[in-house]
């Protein structure tokens, strides 16, 4: 084994066991459920809630997505899925999908089961190795994107609940929940830049092929989906400075795969990805108010 790799796997190794000893799911116990105006928050964030309530309860889908399309993952990656990941995720869904049903609000419509046939294909393929690479470098790239902005979203959310002084929620819900976002992000950046050494020419060529046909932000796999994550980020002032928040989230993507192109800031696909969420809310609040 090189030593590079060597390294990495020691250090993703060491990183697992540390978010697993100092980063267990948040205690159902310690969270404080009183909000001070309800129904001026609702107004104002109850979509915020349902959607990231929606997308951390999926975990459970992407984790069956995940072992369908890695038929043979390595131990580390089924250790973080399992052991860290997913228990961490499932619950701030979880705490998330409660309040907004405190609020008065539907619980979330989350879909835990269904696996698309392209991933089947991905599975399937991946029963040679070097494909299954290939489908590992991608869950690498999508966990980071997805990470970096849950993280930046988690921060803008927790700015408007303070603006708002809901103190109980920023403190026992948010805060809590945003502090677990960034050790999943190092655990696929990490991932991603040692896989990305090792693979091949060919193997790039596929996986930047693939990311560009494919990027989505996170959750938005449907018209409605996509209209509802443009409202999220109308809501949280993402829409406003769309190219940062696009560079911020892809900022690993673009130096790893496009660093043959020079000076490229962000690629044209994530920009394009945020752009068309916000042309479907955007189309939806027009037929809306029609
Ligand atoms: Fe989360
Ligand atoms: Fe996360």
């Amino acid at each position: 084994m090189a030593e590079g790799t060597l390294t990495t796997a020691v250090r993703l190794a060491r990183h697992v066991d540390r978010l697993e000893a100092e980063h267990p799911p948040i205690d159902l116990e310690s969270v404080d459920w009183t909000v001070g105006r309800p129904v001026e928050f609702e107004a104002r964030f109850g979509h915020v809630l349902d959607y990231m309530a929606r997308v951390e309860l999926e975990v459970d889908r992407n984790v069956l997505e995940l072992m369908t399309m890695l038929p043979d993952p390595p131990e580390i990656d089924r250790r973080f899925y399992a052991d860290v990941w997913q228990p961490q995720e499932t619950r701030h869904g979880l705490i998330l999908d409660r309040l907004q049903v405190e609020l008065g609000r539907e619980p979330a419509d989350a879909d835990l089961s269904s696996i698309g046939s392209k991933l089947k294909i991905l599975g399937a393929l991946g029963r040679w190795p070097a494909f299954q690479d290939v489908s590992r470098m991608i869950y690498y790239l999508t966990g980071m994107a997805t990470e970096r902005s849950a993280v930046l979203a988690y921060n803008l959310l927790h700015d408007g609940v303070i603006e708002m002084r809901e103190g109980a929620m920023a403190e026992t819900i948010i805060a809590p929940i945003k502090r677990q976002e960034p050790g999943h992000y190092a655990f696929y950046q990490l991932s991603a830049r040692g896989l990305w050494a090792e693979l091949a020419g060919w193997q790039k060529w596929l996986v930047r092929k693939l990311r560009t046909l494919s990027f989505a932000p996170v959750g938005a796999n449907n018209d409605r989906q996509k209209a509802d994550f443009g409202e999220l980020m109308e809501t949280l002032g993402i829409t406003a400075d769309l190219d940062d928040f696009a560079r911020q989230i892809s900022r690993v993507e673009t130096e790893l795969l496009w660093a043959q192109k020079r000076g490229l800031k962000v690629p044209p696909y994530v920009v394009a990805a945020f752009r068309e969420a916000v042309q479907h809310a955007e189309a939806r609040r027009a037929a809306a108010s029609a």
